[in-house]
């Protein structure tokens, strides 16, 4: 029996497991492999990605879903299995990144669209038949002087409201990922503000493009200080204004929502998360859909050679616990117990 929707927006953040995103394009990957000297070939990827999804713990008991590129799920493991069987065999659901990647928008100094909109409907059957159960499309807000432009997140917002009506349609998951990036000199409090202002306008142009939002999963940004802002806020301020955020602007409707980790170190992308389940009474389920917090301990270990695989898949399973016992908000209480111990 295929699951429904609603069934697999809700297994992508029940019981404290959370998202592997492991969808970095060609280019991106070439970035994170160039940090750690590693030539980025078709067999690098492939054998760095494999290392990951033959964790079997993490994947097992950590891990609901896997987000991957295109090059990825039509790849197979060394021994010829394909990747998706690996992850479906761990329990772990397959997911697909389908948007092709943040253009400049005319009119808009300083503003993406994200593109990947034509054909996309067909795309999606033959992800389908590739084992994709959800999917993810990101829009980036960045902050600045002068942006973000209301032109600029009315026309991300309805490409994400095409986007998931054209997933549901073809009985995959949206992940709706409105990304309002970290990297400027602002404040918590204008975050704050722009935050809101994306995700009133997101959920209104989905409630338009008529989405299912018991089939739909969220993965927003936290509120958090820029980047290059003197004053960054504690994890107490962060997690309060984040939960206030959402609250104002996530319908009760949305079974799940993973955030991304965007920049954020690896401890303070798990501290946030779990002082955020820590102050609990909240509407949806609250994981974690991390990238970069949860890969680079493990590339770091690896670094392209055979004889890292164990200490790699042990650094990832590391970050993934610590990330699973925060979604249970539980991560603040297991590190005072070791320092106890
Ligand atoms: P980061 O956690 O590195 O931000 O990546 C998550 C992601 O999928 C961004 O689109």
């Amino acid at each position: 029996m295929t699951a429904s929707l609603e069934e697999v927006a809700y297994k992508l953040a029940a019981g404290g497991k959370g998202i592997l995103a492991a969808d970095e394009s060609a280019s991106t990957i070439k970035k994170r492999f160039d940090a750690i000297g590693v030539e980025s070939t078709f067999e690098n990827r492939r054998d760095y990605r494999e290392m990951l999804f033959r964790s079997e713990e993490a994947m097992s008991q950590y891990i609901s879903g896997v987000i991957l590129f295109d090059e990825t799920i039509r790849q197979n493991a060394k021994d010829g299995t394909p990747l998706v069987k690996l992850i479906e065999q761990a329990g772990s659901i397959p997911g697909i990144k389908v948007d092709l990647g943040a253009r400049p928008q005319p009119g808009c100094p300083g503003e993406t669209i994200t593109e990947g909109l034509d054909g996309l409907g067909e795309r999606f059957k033959e992800y389908y038949e590739l084992g994709a159960r959800f999917a993810k499309w990101r829009a980036v807000i960045d902050i600045g002087a002068h942006i973000p432009s209301y032109t600029s997140i009315l026309a991300n917002a309805q490409a994400l409201a095409r986007y998931a009506a054209l997933a549901q349609a073809a009985g995959i998951v949206p992940i709706v990922e409105p990304e309002v990036l970290m990297d400027g000199d602002h404040g918590i409090d204008r975050c704050y503000e722009v935050t809101e202002w994306v995700l009133k306008e997101v959920f209104q142009q989905l409630f338009y493009g008529r989405v299912k939002l018991e089939g739909t999963v969220l993965k927003p940004n936290m509120v958090i200080a820029g980047k290059k802002s003197a004053k960054q806020a504690s994890v107490e301020e962060v997690a309060e204004k984040t939960v206030r955020c959402l609250k104002n602007c996530v319908p009760t409707a949305i079974p799940s929502i993973a955030f991304l980790s965007g920049g954020q170190s690896d401890e303070e992308a798990t501290a946030h998360l779990d002082a955020m389940i820590r102050g609990s009474g909240l509407p949806w389920n609250l994981t974690f859909s991390y990238g970069r917090a949860l890969q680079a301990a493990p590339q770091k270990a690896w670094s392209g050679k055979v004889e890292n695989i164990a200490a790699g898949q042990a650094a990832f399973t590391h970050r993934a616990k610590m990330n699973y016992l925060a979604a249970l908000g539980q991560w603040t209480t297991e590190v005072e117990r070791k320092k106890a111990a």
